[in-house]
């Protein structure tokens, strides 16, 4: 937390169209419905400027409208430097993006860094798989890792509190 009582939470990926900003759509849709909004404040970014301004992949906004999230509003966007100091959970989709966090990262903040999948629970994978050059099924993949990582980290910011 910070001097203003904000957790900052920001979602890391390649892309910043698939697999972050569903992690940021789904998140925020938790937080909201646990009147939590104004205490957590989440974003996400690509570790590539490849997709800078663009809308997410349609097949993840597609797979999310299914489930109820709305990533319609969401445009991609580079990681900063500033973001390490900003954001108190910058938490990549596998370990090709936390390598490149950590390469970036100036030391003070590493402890920022993390993996999103470690509070997953009960899912034994460790990364979020890229489904950019797979098929839809990829999608719903990523959809079930990402609802359970973030229900557990929910539950690990709200004990830490
Ligand atoms: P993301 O997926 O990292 O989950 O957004 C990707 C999106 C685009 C590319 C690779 C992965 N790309 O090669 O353009």
């Amino acid at each position: 937390m910070s001097a203003d009582g904000v957790t900052r939470v920001l979602f890391v990926c390649l892309g910043n169209i698939c697999r972050s900003p569903t992690a940021e759509a789904v998140f925020t849709n938790i937080v909201e419905a646990r009147g939590l909004a104004g205490d957590i404040d989440i974003d996400s970014c690509g570790t590539s400027g490849w997709h800078k301004g663009e809308p997410p992949d349609e097949r993840a906004t597609r797979e999310a409208a299914r489930r109820g999230y709305d990533m319609t509003a969401l445009r991609g966007r580079q990681i900063e430097l500033r973001d390490f100091e900003r954001f108190h959970y910058i938490l990549a989709m596998d370990y090709a993006n936390l390598s490149e966090l950590q390469a970036m990262c100036p030391a003070a903040f590493s402890g920022h860094l993390g993996l999103f999948l470690e509070f997953a629970a009960g899912v034994d994978e460790e990364e979020v798989p890229d489904p950019y050059y797979g098929g839809d099924a990829g999608f719903s993949h990523v959809l079930d890792l990402v609802e359970a990582a973030s229900e557990g980290l929910l539950s690990a910011l709200q004990r830490r509190d």
